[in-house]
């Protein structure tokens, strides 16, 4: 499937809206976590590997747009109520890019009201939550104004591609429990420009738990897009990638029979890969707090003194996911309380799960 010849020539069909035509829309879409790590880019968003993610349920973005058509190209941008010139401007220049697609968006007054559910700047990666939660505003309104009539299916599908221009990992986010993007050998409905939905794994996986445990609530020091870019020039990019393929082929197994153990592994090292490709970098970087490793250890102690099934994983920055089943909650929990707490910036910690994805609301 060629997404973006399909996308293209749709574009072509609806070009222009009836002018004075208004309207409001509006949808939730969570973050996500990966499993496997999408880490390394090439052109137009395309991943260097397949990557795997748990939607999750408590950390999502609301977003309300507003739009007249006839009002060239108006944005009105505000964040939890107020202006916010730096996320403005990244939209701004989204809705350009988008714009191939969306002849319409060039022709129309948008008014974008967005809420986070979880603290701003508190670390947890953002984009993937807003840029879905966006994407799908701006898909319903192609729908409302042409009167498209897709599945849910095909309207998601083209969700994910418009999602994934904002920000890769944005694609996965809109789906139930979990995401695959990027094209792999294992999974043969699988694209580089959308995700696809996983059904087939064990369900103990639809019940897992991620408390996410707030190390660190600063601005990360390099961005991810720029850790992306220093992939192109890393002397392990080669067999990282290859790796990452791998690990899917081997989450997938994992994934069917339920191995939570296997699964703690196999999440523990992709994790420590992303960061060991940042360490590798040129220059290189950390990103590592020094609450970010006495955790890890602590997490590890506990799974192998316990024999209770938790991990860690990390996206590009100091907080650590700690990832465990759900008939393990009330130890790990206790856990957390006692030992992990008191790593945590302010002792914060937000419990999410795995969740259904993307709503409208
Ligand atoms: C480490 O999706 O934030 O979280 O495409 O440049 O917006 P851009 O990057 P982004 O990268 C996420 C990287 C990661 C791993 C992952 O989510 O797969």
């Amino acid at each position: 499937m060629n997404y973006t010849k399909i996308y293209t020539e749709q574009a072509r069909r609806y070009v222009k809206a009836i002018n004075g035509k208004k309207g409001e829309v509006a949808w939730q879409s969570p973050s996500n976590i990966a499993l496997v790590k999408y880490w390394g880019k090439r052109h137009n968003q395309i991943p260097e590997n397949p990557s795997i993610s748990f939607t999750l349920s408590e950390s999502y973005t609301q977003t309300r747009v507003l739009y007249e058509v006839g009002m060239s190209g108006r944005l009105i941008f505000r964040f939890n109520g107020q202006a916010n010139p730096v996320f403005g401007k990244r939209i701004n220049s989204y809705l350009d890019n988008i714009s191939v697609f969306f002849p319409f968006i060039t022709n129309i007054s948008l008014e974008i009201h967005s809420t986070n559910s979880f603290p701003h700047s508190s670390g947890i990666a953002s984009s993937a939550s807003a840029f879905s939660a966006l994407a799908l505003c701006i898909c319903q309104i192609e729908q409302q104004l042409f009167g498209l009539n897709e599945s849910p299916e095909a309207f998601f599908t083209k969700a994910s591609f418009m999602a994934r221009l904002g920000s890769g990992s944005a694609a996965r986010s809109l789906f139930p429990e979990m995401a695959l993007w990027g094209k792999s050998a294992f999974y043969p409905q699988s694209s580089n420009e959308v995700a696809i939905v996983l059904t087939d794994y064990h369900k103990v996986f639809s019940r897992f738990h991620d408390s996410i445990l707030l190390i660190d609530e600063g601005q990360k020091t390099v961005s991810s897009t720029v850790g992306h870019g220093l992939m192109h020039a890393n002397p392990y990019a080669k067999q990282r990638f290859q790796q990452a393929n791998n690990h899917i082929a081997l989450l997938q197994e994992v994934l069917k029979s339920g191995d939570v153990m296997r699964f703690a592994e196999l999440v523990e090292q992709e994790a420590l890969t992303l960061h060991a490709m940042m360490l590798a970098s040129s220059p290189g970087y950390l990103l590592f707090k020094p609450g970010t490793i006495a955790v890890i250890d602590k997490i590890r102690n506990f799974r192998n003194s316990n024999h209770v099934p938790i991990c860690f994983t990390l996206d590009a920055g100091a907080n650590v996911h700690c990832l465990y089943p759900e008939e393990n909650e009330h130890a790990v929990k206790k856990f957390i309380e006692s030992e992990l707490l008191a790593y945590c910036s302010q002792n914060k910690v937000i419990h999410d799960k795995v969740g259904e994805g993307a709503v409208q609301i």
